[in-house]
Parts: C-alpha cells; structure tokens; sequence
C-alpha cells in the first residue's frame, strides 16, 4: 500500500460546535497524520469553485450556502492508503447510513452538515490539494 495523500474539511457545523479537536483526534487515532492545516471562511465564489463538480446537482445551491456560512479548516491528511482510510473514518455522506464510531454517525446533523469532507479518488485528492494549499504549506 502507498503513502497518499487526501484533502479534508471540517465543515462549518462542526467548526460552530467547536469540534475541530475531537475530529482530529479520530484522524490521528486512525493512523492519519495532519500534515497541512488552515482555518478559513470560504466566500460564496470559492464554494461554488470548490464544489463545480456538483454545480447540476439539485443541492448545490444550498451546499455553497451552508459550506460559506462559517469557518472551515481544510486540511491535508497524510498515510497508508490515506483516501480510502479518511473515507471510512468518516462515515457515509448520509449520517444515517454512517457506519457506529465514524465521525459523521457521532457528529453529522444531517446529510448537508455532515460535518467532513475528504477527497475520492487520487485525481481529486490533487486537485482538491492544490485548491488551498501550495506545495511549501504542506509539512510530512
Ligand atoms: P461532501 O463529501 O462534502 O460532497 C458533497 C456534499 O454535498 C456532501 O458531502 C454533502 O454534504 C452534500 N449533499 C447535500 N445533499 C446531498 C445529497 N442528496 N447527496 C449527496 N451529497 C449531498
């Protein structure tokens, strides 16, 4: 298995809560090491940006107005098979289906607050990547 790389956001629902530290704690419980991190409060345009591959989606407009509603921290996490490991630490999209002990079934209000985001495939891990963080911010 490969060392990846794989972008992840902790969404305004969580940030509200004041959760940041609990949702890393599972990261790094899991085996993933944060190894760039900031706090930001996305604009309207950099939402849509971020999530343009969903822009015919029925949700989206809402998506871009709960994700720039408050402060997120995007973050790169770093370890064996990290893309697939984040995906299962954090649960399901839909915390209903989110499996016991993930972190969307222990923090999700629904399936638009579901408190993470992680990237899904090694293409969009760089992309996403590179979407907030330059080469010099991310530390191994
Ligand atoms: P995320 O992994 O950030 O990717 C797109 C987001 O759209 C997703 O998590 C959800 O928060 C949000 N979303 C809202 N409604 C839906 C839906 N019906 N299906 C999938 N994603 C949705």
């Amino acid at each position: 298995m490969a060392v990846e790389q794989t972008l992840s956001i902790i969404k305004p629902d969580a940030t509200r809560r004041n959760l940041t530290g609990k949702i890393n704690a599972r990261f790094e419980e899991s085996g993933l090491r944060i190894v760039a991190q900031r706090r930001l409060h996305l604009s309207r345009a950099q939402a849509e940006a971020f999530y343009a591959v969903h822009k015919e989606r029925s949700f989206f407009g809402d998506l871009c107005t709960f994700m720039c509603s408050g402060p997120v921290v995007a973050q790169v996490l770093e370890g064996e098979n990290a893309i697939e490991r984040n995906r299962e630490v954090m649960g399901a999209t839909n915390p209903a289906n989110a499996d016991e002990g993930t972190i969307r079934k222990d923090f999700a209000e629904s399936i638009e607050a579901n408190s993470v985001h992680g990237s899904d495939s090694p293409e969009n891990a760089a992309i996403e990547i590179a979407f907030f963080f330059s080469a010099i911010d991310i530390v191994g």
